[in-house]
């Protein structure tokens, strides 16, 4: 890691404060001020396409409509995307019809396999250029899309081809078969990820998919895309396509798509509810949340910190599992106050690209406003709000990382799903009222805890209504391991055995 000394320019616009130059020359301004050298990951290996078609029965085709994606880093154009009309949906759907009576029902269990695995071997080998993608068209870190999105996503091709063949072991004793043809939503937080959670089991289990993407993240689905098409994939068993909402209904309602798979926001998750309600169709929604992270007296603080500053400012805070309220225990929230805002001054915000950034670009100017919006109801209920001081880049979508403390919990602000570096910090005396607060929330996706106590952790665990819970360490996946929420954050596993169960009709 290299280290310069800011450049003069710099460090005169900052000491310029507002009404002239003639200040400049304080001696205030000839301090050195120390920051990282700029490290950007190099782009000129990979490719994007000025146009994206959607890519149907294992060919592209062509939209009437298209759809710019922007980096919201730059607000720059990156490529157009086809907007999948209802026609188009359903000639997806028919395309994966076909494809699951021709010939992916009649492939060998062990040859679906070796299709999955070889779609994980090809995406390992461009993890790179994914991972710029990844970075260019949703705004997050490059270091998370690098250590976290693609790893994570290929991680899940490679778990879910191995349990391609032994179904029969997954499930003793039971008959079952696969669903058919399966309708696949999801967000823009992490779609390449999102896409490995739902493509990688529907497969193994002998489905046909047609998944889209969300609107202001679809290229790396279609990078994937034609990793599919290079691992020879049979045409069809994976249909991708792009557009908004009403592409999105239109799969949810169409007569031929058997089971939805949807990861996004509650009030679209109440949509589908309500459009499939009377149909024989499976469903399984991952909706938003509102997670607490409570911390303990007795815990290992430092490390705490961490968890907590991984919990809200990972992606941005785009995390439906992110842990938005922070409980601390009363006797520790001075000290636990002070070495957060210590270690928010050293969160480096900016150019997603650069290896040494923390926070990325907020995903887009709509979530941005939304965010403004939340914080700004925060300040006006009267909640006490700390930003370090840093610069913003003068072009993009960014929000500063951002904690309030003195926060009721009936505020905006501790009800409801913010999805940007925004922690809202409260407290407790003893782990009956933490577990009340923890709960008193529509959401129950994940919670986090952090006690030296093994005791306690099981206590609480028991507890708290959150479908994931993570005691000292917190945001940890894993491809054998279940996440789904209950309440609001909606029903039904992905990952691990039981996200295998979800494709299967028994
Ligand atoms: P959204 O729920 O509208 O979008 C998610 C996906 O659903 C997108 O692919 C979208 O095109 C699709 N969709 C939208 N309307 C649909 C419909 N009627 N039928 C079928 N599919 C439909 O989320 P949006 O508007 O992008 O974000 C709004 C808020 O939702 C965020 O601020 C955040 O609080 C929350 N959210 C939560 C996510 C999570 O992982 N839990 C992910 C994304 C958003
Ligand atoms: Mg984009």
């Amino acid at each position: 890691m290299t280290f310069r000394e800011k450049s003069s320019s710099a460090s005169a616009r900052n000491a310029i404060n507002g009404n002239g130059s003639s200040k400049s020359s304080s001696p205030v301004s000839k301090k050195p001020v120390w920051e990282y050298a700029p490290s950007p990951e190099a782009k000129d290996h990979i490719e994007i396409r000025s146009q994206y078609d959607l890519f149907i029965g294992g060919k592209w085709q062509k939209a009437k409509k298209y759809f710019a994606t922007v980096n919201p880093a730059t607000e720059e154009k990156l490529s157009e995307v086809a907007s999948a009309s209802k026609d188009d949906v359903n000639r997806a759907v028919l395309s994966a019809e076909r494809a699951y009576n021709k010939v992916w029902s009649k492939t060998p269990a062990k040859e679906r396999a070796k299709y999955i695995f070889r779609i994980a071997r090809i995406m390992q080998e461009k993890a790179r250029e994914f991972a710029v993608i990844e970075t260019m068209d949703g705004g997050k870190p490059i270091k998370e899309s690098k250590s976290v999105d693609v790893p994570l996503a290929l991680a899940h091709f490679f778990y879910y081809a191995g349990w391609a063949d032994k179904l029969k072991y997954a499930f003793p004793n039971q008959v079952f078969a696969p669903v058919g043809v399966v309708g696949q939503i999801i967000p823009w937080n992490f779609p390449l990820l999102m896409a490995a959670w739902k493509i990688a089991p529907a497969l193994a289990c002998g489905n046909t998919v047609v998944i889209k993407s969300a609107e202001t993240t679809p290229l790396t689905l279609y990078k994937l895309a034609e990793v599919i098409q290079e691992a020879g994939l049979p045409d069809g068993v994976v249909n991708i396509i792009s557009g908004a909402g009403d592409t999105g209904a239109a799969i949810v309602n169409h007569p031929k798509v058997k089971k939805i798979a949807f990861t996004g926001s509650t009030d679209v998750g109440k949509l589908i509810m309500r459009s499939i309600a009377g149909t024989d169709k499976k469903v399984t929604l991952e909706l938003g949340g509102k997670a607490a992270n409570i911390i303990f007296e007795d815990a290992p603080i430092d490390q705490a910190i961490e968890g907590i500053i991984n919990g809200i400012y990972f992606n941005q805070g785009h995390v439906c599992c992110a842990g938005s309220r922070l409980f601390v225990q009363e006797s520790i929230k001075n000290t636990v106050i002070k070495k957060l805002k210590h270690r928010l001054k050293s969160l480096r915000v900016g150019n997603p690209l650069d290896k040494n950034t923390d926070v990325g670009a907020i995903n887009s100017k709509m979530q941005l406003k939304k965010i403004t919006e939340l914080v700004n109801s925060g300040i006006e209920e009267g909640c006490s709000i700390y930003q370090p001081e840093c610069s913003l880049p003068e072009r993009g979508y960014y929000f500063k990382p951002t904690f309030f403390t003195n926060v009721a919990q009936s505020n905006r602000i501790a009800q409801e799903e913010i999805f940007g570096p925004v922690l809202s910090v409260l407290t407790f005396r003893t782990p009956k009222e933490a577990i009340e607060k923890a709960n008193n929330t529509q959401y129950g996706l994940s919670a986090g805890i952090w006690t030296d106590k093994g005791s306690k952790i099981f206590k609480m665990v028991g507890q708290l209504k959150a479908g994931v819970v993570w005691s000292n360490t917190y945001n940890r996946f894993n491809p054998a391991s279940p996440f789904g929420g209950y309440k609001e954050s909606g029903f039904g596993r992905e990952g691990g055995l039981q996200g295998l169960k979800e494709y299967l009709n028994f």
